[in-house]
């Protein structure tokens, strides 16, 4: 490390959400971008000329050459394994992009590769830092909703360019299962509808702790439209509604027609905005990663979102429930 700066090697030079770590370590006072690796010459060193760093097309000549603290992967979804593998292979600690993989064995090799050689391996499940989810955890471990009894989560809107028949499940509602265990325990049964392509699905979904869930994933709807994103919990002593992620928390106690309601006020452009859900994140990862401590999201969250996801797809294939323990 460089004084107390983490130097972080950004591989994937995507248009928005590449660019989006680009500007995120670049722009930090405990990480700066010391490299990054795209796949196209031209597109590379454009990006590296935007933010004045070397750009590679090899990771493992950036890696040889930079020696980074710390390696970002923003890599296309279908994507992940190789690069990562291969990063994991020369040992170095590393904060990946959700999916994890598509492949569960996969994510297994990952997993026990960089457990072998006792990397720091973190995984970008940024949305459990918008400020209303944090509210949401909040209201959850104070107890103010009491015994929970369902949770609800929709989300999605165009699709991306993955050929995987699951894309949506596995590239994206990955944050949903996650954001659901976070907030509500482990997932114990899964029982999941979707439509012919696969590309708008529906679970049915069955707590450990005896509350019931339902998640709507969709690639066939928009981004443009307000209310996108909902997130519900409710309990018998209250309920908690998360509008579009960072839009919105509301509680609102059982009885009550008078709910509390955080939403971002006039001068607080960060936390209304998405992009710095993944600077929240790391405020929480890169101490972290300096105290040598275990990443806040481990890569492991990861797999169990594959996991949960390939409980699904067994589900819909078989018609039939499934259990889904850890
Ligand atoms: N956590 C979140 O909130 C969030 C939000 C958005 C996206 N994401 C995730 O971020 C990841 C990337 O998304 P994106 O939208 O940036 O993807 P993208 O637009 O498809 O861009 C991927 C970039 O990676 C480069 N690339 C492809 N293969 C490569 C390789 N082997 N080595 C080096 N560079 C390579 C491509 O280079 P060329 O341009 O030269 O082809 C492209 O610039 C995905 O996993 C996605 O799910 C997460």
């Amino acid at each position: 490390m460089s004084g107390q700066q983490v130097r972080v090697a950004v591989v994937g030079t995507g248009p928005w959400w590449g660019r989006q770590h680009a500007i995120a370590f670049s722009t930090r006072t405990d990480a700066r971008l010391c490299a990054v690796v795209g796949r196209t010459r031209a597109r590379t060193e454009e990006r590296a000329a935007e933010f004045g760093v070397p750009g590679y097309v090899d990771v493992d000549d950036m890696l040889a050459r930079e020696k980074p603290d710390l390696v970002a992967v923003c890599l296309p979804n279908e994507g992940h394994f190789e690069p990562t593998l291969r990063i994991i292979r020369a040992g170095f600690p590393l904060l990946v992009e959700k999916p994890l993989v598509f492949d569960l064995d996969q994510a297994d090799q990952l997993l026990t590769e960089a457990a072998g050689r006792e990397l720091f391996f973190a995984i970008n499940f940024n949305h459990r830092y918008a400020k209303p989810v944090q509210l949401a955890r909040e209201a959850v471990d104070a107890g103010v909703l009491g015994r929970l009894t369902f949770a609800t989560w929709r989300f999605g809107g165009e699709p991306g360019t993955s050929a995987h028949r699951y894309a949506n499940l596995i590239e994206t509602q990955c944050h949903g299962l996650d954001m659901l265990e976070h907030l509500c325990g482990p997932v114990s049964s899964v029982m999941a509808q979707m439509t012919d392509a696969c590309s708008t699905l529906s679970v049915a979904l069955r707590f450990e702790n005896g509350a019931v869930g339902s998640l709507l994933g969709t690639y066939d709807s928009s981004y443009s439209y307000p209310d996108t994103h909902r997130l519900e919990l409710n309990g018998l002593d209250g309920r908690v509604v998360v509008e579009d992620t960072v839009r919105r928390y509301t509680y609102t106690p059982a009885g009550h027609e008078i709910s509390s309601v955080w939403q971002a006020g006039y001068f607080n452009d960060r936390e209304r905005d998405f992009h710095a859900t993944f600077d929240r994140y790391l405020d929480a990862l890169l101490p972290a990663f300096v105290a040598g401590e275990p990443p806040p999201v481990p890569a492991t969250a990861g797999r169990r979102a594959l996991q949960l996801g390939h409980r699904i797809i067994e589900s819909f294939e078989t018609g039939t429930r499934v259990d889904a323990p850890r």
